[in-house]
């Protein structure tokens, strides 16, 4: 499969390796240097764009890979004030859609977990929720998507929340996410209940980037020749 990378960066050289060792074929590498001049043309040498890119970048990739009419699937956090406008696009031009704020297999079961938990620990109202992200000191976007994720996971199941804050909060109806800065971290996400007996807590560690690359091209597997929006669900099978 000819795969177009769209942001070059540490993901997408990541996403390179192990597309390589999955006998597929880059065909066009995107990055800050080229990001103005590549053109649909070149695009359309691709079967699948795999976009990892920037917060500010990412919308104008995604409406180009529309306008060539190659199927995308996009990583890049911190856009996604603009997905109803990307959905109803996809649809209008029949185009295909793949996002996930995170693609590694282990952090989508964690997303199950976290629902699962959060259904058990609606009827038990002494104990206060919390969520924190600690990520590497090059991330542009705070809070990370998939903290935005885990707490929809949480206010869908739990009655006595409404809205994500990212600070500190003592309003009951609001739950906090905490962004922490640090090293070269490739992200950790905990869920944690605390009450005044005990503490209860759930934790992701990514170890490093290859689990969001394979997820990535799986993706990209998965989309070739399709249309419609997908994500991980639909990947997985969860
Ligand atoms: N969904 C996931 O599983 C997942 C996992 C890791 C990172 N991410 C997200 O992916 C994005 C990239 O992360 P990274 O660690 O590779 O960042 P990075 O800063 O290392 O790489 C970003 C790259 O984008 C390039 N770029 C800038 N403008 C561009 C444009 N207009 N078109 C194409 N490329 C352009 C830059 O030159 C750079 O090479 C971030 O938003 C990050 O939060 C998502």
């Amino acid at each position: 499969m000819n795969i177009a990378l769209l942001g070059y960066g540490k993901m997408g050289k990541e996403i390179e390796q192990v597309a390589l060792s999955r006998k597929h074929n880059i065909a066009l590498k995107v990055d800050e240097h080229n990001a103005n001049s590549y053109t649909v043309a070149e695009l359309k040498k691709a079967d699948v764009a795999i976009e990892f890119s920037t917060p500010h970048s990412a919308f104008g990739n995604i409406m180009k890979c529309f306008e060539a009419g190659v199927p995308v699937v996009v990583g890049t956090t911190g856009w996604i004030d603009k997905m109803e406008e990307v959905k109803k696009a996809c649809a209008e031009k029949k185009q295909g859609f793949f996002y996930a704020s995170n693609y590694s297999v282990g952090v989508n079961i964690f997303f199950k977990l976290n629902e699962y938990l959060a259904k058990i620990m609606n009827s038990y109202g002494d104990y206060s929720i919390g969520v924190e992200e600690i990520h590497h000191v090059h991330k542009l976007d705070a809070p990370s998507g998939t903290a935005i994720s885990i707490a929809k996971g949480i206010i869908d199941n739990i009655d006595r929340k409404d809205i994500w804050v990212n600070h500190k909060t003592e309003k009951q109806q609001e739950l906090e996410i905490i962004s922490l800065r640090t090293d070269e971290v490739p992200g950790t996400h905990t869920v944690s209940y605390s009450s005044g007996v005990d503490n209860i807590a759930i934790s992701h560690v990514a170890h490093n980037r290859k689990g969001f690359a394979l997820g990535a091209v799986l993706a990209a597997e998965f989309m070739k020749g399709k249309t419609g929006v997908y994500g991980m669900n639909e990947l997985l099978a969860l």
